[in-house]
């Protein structure tokens, strides 16, 4: 819900308002973003710090406001040269040089629905969503920002973007433009953001905010791992499940850059939009520029339901097509199976057990084309290789298909090998700076997507190869960052842009090639997550996590993924023991208690893994398939728990809750049994709890198990209050902790897990 009173506009969803009120010199100032004002309140003046408080020394607005400082001021768009020395929302360059812009209030409109000035972008929805649309114009030229805000009511998320409009005769050059600003009145805040690189994506980082700016931002070319555009502010006390929380995000793939700033007043100023490093663009007369979009909620009650508004929201209006609501199928990867190394026949033969297995997609992963043999050849020639697969895609699609799989399909479409028969007849594709050598990553570049004809091609392709094949799902991967950034086309004027105009290429290539193919379900992968973002979702209903499927390193990654990203859309998978990145040994049980909390797959030799393994995995899949809508599209939750060896995760969906417990290291003598506490259920309901019958292997515990007498599993089960379990938490039995072996004994382990089904009662 939208509405103006007086000076002030009030923009409310279900339980958050935020409120912005214009001042009488006509700037347009944050009033408040909190828990929900229904409308002007008496004595709402009195929650706000006001606008009239001198700060000694600094720059006043004019004469007639003597106590009106902008450095002080919480704005909604901030821009330089009138007293405001705080990162700005906007730069510019006009006049041969200048860049300050006094912006106030031109007018507003309020409407259902939202705009859609940048794609991709949030879905709109006339029923559940609501906007407002503010036009600020500077004081002297004819330049407008349009400050787009979009209410979603049930998911207590609001959608930001801001479009800059030159009506002068003059060209304006914009520099840095967010798509939002929020500056807050205090300084109390934490911020957490999810940094990593190439398999630790998206580990948490928390820090105190103190003075200066922090920037969380990529350079790199695409939305990278090192830094997501996600970020969290929060209380110094805020966890899971209690205090306050802030949450934003970008709906972007490429350069971003999220700039969280204390001033010297203790005020707080976040930004968050398209990365100025290396950016800027030209507006001619008449000339537009939109942002992307950015998204924002608030939870008092922790960070749980900050994630939670921004996964129901993402689900609902980012992920898109023909797969949204649909569960997302089982699969097998040759990808570590294989790596470069198969033929046709190796890959039936993995296929074929996968499917007894119950697994119901096969893709294959790279080296099914061109020249591609090993990772220094091959890439931009998206014809199949015939030595390797005789058939061709369609043989080997007809095979997968009779044997009742559906065909998946690896791509890197962005890249070329100088290795290839595309780079041979099309050099200047490649993106290069004239007389330098181009640096490498993976043996590879880039193709330059901001030419037309490149994107042409591409197109061209990728339609033959998926429509040869009958595909239907394709892994879109991107194994490197950007490097001498150029464009050899002649229609690139403004290189400052550069790194935009190839996000825009990619999206227009993006949204051809669904539109073309809208049954297929497309995964995006970046070398794992180094492109985890709302843009690409935008497209691509699933994105491949991380090449890292330690058990133990997935916790943490998996645990950062989720706090932006719901279950659905994070590829997860079980692979091989030692683990190929982190060479950890782990039960195939515990690896699938991990890796169930998303879109699901193996990626390892079932061809050569033992009986028992192969047992334990028909298990899994068919647990998999029968709690799958839990698993993919539930409620999902951190649960507290005594320290950070013991994680609990939970999903909800409809009756049913899963639980995982997972134990970092088996510790001696603790002397207490681990407890578990689900804080969120309803207590006047009653449930029942039991564990997911998983085997145990005497033989992977030593000698001391020997005379281990209870057979290969531990089953369990308890009917519970739901008072009991929200308010008390029950113990889940004593664990082995060196003190012998007996009846009630359950086996963690190191890296151990146990998954609980929680039903609720009639
Ligand atoms: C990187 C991906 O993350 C892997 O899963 C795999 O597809 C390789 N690329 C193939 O080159």
């Amino acid at each position: 819900m939208i509405n103006k009173q007086g000076d002030y506009f009030f923009i409310s969803t279900k339980r958050t308002s935020y409120v912005i009120k214009i001042l009488d010199t006509g700037h347009v100032s944050h009033f408040s973003y909190g828990v929900r004002i229904d409308s002007f309140e008496k004595g709402l003046e009195l929650i706000h710090e006001g606008f009239d408080i001198n700060i000694g020394c600094g720059t006043y607005y004019d004469e007639d406001h003597p106590m009106m400082f902008m450095d002080n001021l919480a704005m909604e768009y901030g821009t330089v040269g009138k007293g405001d020395s705080r990162e700005p929302a906007l730069e510019v360059r006009y006049g041969g040089g200048m860049s300050v812009l006094d912006l106030v209030y031109h007018g507003h409109r309020i409407f259902k629905g939202k705009n859609e000035d940048f794609l991709p972008c949030a879905l709109s929805d006339e029923e559940n969503v609501e906007s407002l649309e503010i036009v600020l114009k500077d004081k002297l030229l004819d330049v407008f920002v349009h400050l787009f805000y979009s209410a979603y009511e049930d998911e207590d998320v609001i959608l930001r973007s801001a479009r800059i409009e030159n009506l002068m005769d003059d060209v304006v050059v914009l520099e840095n433009v967010s798509s939002m600003m929020l500056d807050l009145p205090d300084s109390d805040w934490e911020l957490l953001s999810f940094d990593g690189a190439w398999a630790r994506e998206r580990y948490v980082t928390r820090r105190p905010l103190s003075p200066g700016v922090i920037v969380i931002d990529s350079k790199l070319g695409c939305s990278s791992s090192e830094h997501n555009s996600l970020v969290y502010l929060v209380r110094k006390e805020t966890s899971s499940d209690s205090g306050e929380a802030i949450a934003l995000n970008l709906i972007y793939s490429g350069n971003h850059s999220e700039r969280i700033e204390v001033s010297p007043f203790s005020k707080t100023r976040v930004l968050t939009g398209i990365n100025p490093f290396n950016f800027s663009w030209t507006l001619e007369k008449g000339g537009s520029f939109a942002t992307p979009e950015a998204i924002l909620t608030y939870s008092p009650n922790g960070w749980n339901d900050a994630a939670l508004n921004f996964h129901s929201f993402i689900r609902k209006y980012i992920i898109r097509g023909n797969w949204k609501d649909r569960l997302r199928p089982v699969l097998i990867n040759n990808w570590e199976a294989t790596y470069f190394n198969f033929t046709e026949e190796r890959l039936l033969a993995l296929a074929s057990e996968a499917k007894d297995l119950g697994v119901e997609l096969f893709v294959l992963d790279d080296g099914w084309f061109g020249r591609r043999v090993d990772d220094r050849s091959g890439l931009g020639d998206w014809i199949c290789n015939r030595t390797r697969l005789p058939d061709g895609l369609e043989g080997l699609g007809r095979k997968l298909h009779s044997m009742g799989l559906l065909f998946g399909l690896w791509v890197e479409p962005e890249m070329v090998n100088e290795n290839s028969a595309l780079f041979e007849k099309h050099p200047d594709w490649r993106i290069s700076i004239p007389g330098r050598t181009p640096s490498v990553g993976r043996h590879q570049y880039i193709l330059d997507l901001s030419r037309r004809e490149v994107v042409d091609y591409l197109y061209s392709a990728l339609c033959e190869a998926f429509s040869l094949g009958d595909v239907d799902y394709v892994k879109w991967d991107m194994n490197r960052t950007m490097s001498d950034y150029f464009s050899l086309s002649n229609d690139c004027s403004g290189m400052g842009g550069f790194f935009h105009r190839y996000i825009l290429g990619l999206y227009e290539l993006l949204s051809k090639i669904t539109k073309r193919f809208p049954d297929i379900l497309f995964e995006s992968c970046s070398a794992g997550g180094n492109r985890y973002d709302l843009g690409m979702l935008c497209f691509m209903p699933q994105t491949w996590t991380s090449d890292n499927t330690d058990i133990h390193h997935r916790i943490s990654i998996q645990e950062g993924t989720l706090m932006g990203y719901p279950q659905s859309t994070m590829g997860s998978h079980v692979s091989a023991s030692p683990g190929h990145q982190s060479l950890r040994k782990s039960g195939i049980e515990s690896r699938f208690n991990v890796a169930c909390w998303g879109a699901f797959g193996y990626e390892l030799d079932l061809t050569k893994l033992c009986a028992e393994d192969l047992e334990a995995i028909r298990g899994q899949i068919a647990f998999y398939k029968k709690y799958r809508n839990v698993l993919q599209n539930g409620k999902f939750r951190k649960i507290s728990s005594r320290d950070d060896n013991l994680v609990f995760w939970s999903s909800t969906l409809d009756k049913t809750t899963i639980v995982l417990e997972y134990q970092a290291f088996n510790r001696p003598n603790t002397g207490f049994q681990d407890k578990l506490r689900l804080p969120f259920l309803d207590r006047s309901k009653c449930y029942r709890i039991s564990n997911r019958n998983q085997i145990i292997r005497k033989e992977d515990l030593g000698d001391i198990f020997s005379s281990y007498g209870k057979g290969v599993s531990e089953e369990w089960t308890a009917v519970v209050s739901g008072r009991l379990l929200c308010d008390y938490g029950i113990l889940l039995g004593p664990q082995f902790t060196g003190n012998g072996v007996f009846e009630t004994t359950r086996i963690l382990g190191d890296f151990g897990s146990r998954l609980y089904i929680i039903e609720e009662m009639d």
